[in-house]
């Protein structure tokens, strides 16, 4: 095994899954979609399927992965034969669709960061109308995407513990102190409260099946489950390592840091008086409009809040790029550093109808009509490899382990590490879990979803 590599013990472990965890789904897109859908109420669903659904499917991703020591197709393919290995290969593409577009919102930030440091944010007035024309203008998103991807691929091609582990362990203790420093700031401006109140305060009148909806496919997507990215950083993970303990740290991690980030932007936002419903353009538009009235300290923040926002991403789009280069140097033998470059210029090409798909070309910005409206690329992309195929992705996987791996052999890839796992009450919990409760609660999820997404059927 050495030639794979590893990771070298389990804080590099944990550091790694919670980076590929916290990205722009913590700092971006959780915050949008719960002012989208009723502050502190979405809060309360998204906690909960956390607990009942994200950690448990995390346990499983891990546990097939460490147990294998195998990418996603090999790993499925070794325990359940070839058929259950196209689930590993839908896995591997939707890792290479969802980071063609995570990578270009990836450049977003980057822009705003470099931007914002030389001082071509300065004069701004109008941060709606800046939005709309900079996600236009691939002249410049080019290459700032093009920019992200190969620092992406230039931490991946050093591999496991010099590259990943190294850089995650960097990132992210910094991505915390610049955070906590961020909320001190934010909870200094006045009405600060009313937007803590908003976000904490739940009307459970609010709560509707679109919310809970909504709060599954962000839980997949923040923890990232789904695709396979934990099968495969599961597989550099030693036999020696407690699963069920690592799982939960990432969980709580990953949840502390969107939590945290909802913590620091709604005070924000309603200090301004301002609607926390602005959809994915809150962080882009909202903010920098806040930054802009904060005087001297305006830039400062602002600069360090879309620091935080790339530092966020990159440790994902490592992980989604580990993905299938885990599988080509597992399966076709060829060298992690020719496998990295052509997969990341792959990948970045995949993006660019993304890319122009943001008010560009117009072919690509209205590609499709369906939900009630015309959708770009993006969108379209986000649609299937993310809001409908991740809770997919996670559904197949426990019947997988539910029909072929077994429950049975299941445990036993837990009790390893971890003497105290048979006959506990976590035992039980996550049988139950994984044997009844996700596959019927995600299958019923999928259904609805598809009915609702595609044919426009809606029972709710
Ligand atoms: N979890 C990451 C985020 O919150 C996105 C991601 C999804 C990364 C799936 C890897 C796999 O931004």
């Amino acid at each position: 095994m050495a030639s794979r590599g590893n990771f070298s013990n389990r804080i590099g472990f944990i550091a790694a899954a919670a980076g590929s965890a916290v990205g722009l789904g913590n700092i971006w897109r959780f915050p949008y979609e719960t002012g989208e859908n009723g502050g502190a109420a979405f809060l309360l669903i998204y906690l909960i399927c956390m607990v009942l659904i994200g950690f448990p499917v995390m346990v499983g991703e891990i546990s097939i992965g460490r147990h294998t020591q195998l990418n996603a197709f090999g790993a499925y393919k070794k325990l359940g034969g070839q058929k259950w290995g196209l689930l590993g290969y839908w896995g591997i593409l939707s890792a290479i669709m969802f980071l063609s577009v995570y990578n270009v919102i990836a450049g977003w930030a980057f822009a705003y960061f470099i931007q914002i440091i030389g001082g071509l944010l300065a004069h701004t007035k109008d941060f709606g109308s800046h939005f709309t024309n900079q996600i236009a203008d691939v002249s410049d998103l080019f290459f700032y995407s093009l920019g992200f991807m190969a620092i992406t691929a230039f931490i991946v091609s050093r591999g496991i513990q010099k590259g990943i582990e190294t850089a995650s362990k960097v990132l992210m203790p910094a991505l915390f102190i610049m955070l906590l420093g961020l909320i001190g700031y934010s909870f200094t401006l006045p009405n600060a409260m009313d937007g803590v109140q908003y976000y904490l305060v739940p009307e459970l009148s609010e709560i509707t099946v679109k919310t809970v909806y909504d709060a599954l496919g962000q839980a997949f997507f923040s923890l990232s489950l789904g695709m396979a990215a934990l099968v495969t950083y599961g597989s550099y993970i030693s036999k020696n390592e407690n699963i069920v303990s690592s799982a939960a740290l990432v969980t709580i991690t990953d949840t502390a840091v969107a939590f945290l980030a909802g913590l620091l932007i709604f005070p924000m936002v309603f200090s301004q008086g301002l609607s926390p419903s602005e959809g994915p353009g809150l962080v882009f538009v909202v903010l920098p409009g806040i930054f802009a009235s904060l005087g001297l300290m305006g830039p400062i923040i602002g600069a360090l809040f879309f620091l935080l926002l790339c530092f966020a991403a990159l440790t994902s789009t490592i992980s989604l790029l580990e993905i299938p280069v885990t599988f080509l140097v597992d399966e076709k033998k060829f060298s992690r550093t020719k496998v990295v470059l052509g997969t990341a210029l792959l990948v970045f090409l995949i993006g660019i109808p993304s890319m122009l798909s943001q008010g560009a070309v117009d072919f690509f910005s209205n590609f499709l009509f369906y939900e009630g409206k015309t959708k770009a690329v993006l969108d379209i992309v986000f649609d299937i490899f993310s809001d409908v195929g991740l809770p997919l992705g996670g559904f197949l996987m426990t019947i997988f382990i539910i029909s072929k791996w077994k429950m049975k052999n299941f445990n036993q890839e837990l009790a390893t590490g971890n003497p105290t796992y048979m006959g506990s009450f976590m035992q039980k919990y996550l049988n139950f879990i994984l044997t009844y409760f996700a596959p019927a609660f995600l299958g019923i999820m999928f259904v609805l979803t598809i009915l609702k997404k595609f044919f426009d059927i809606s029972f709710f």
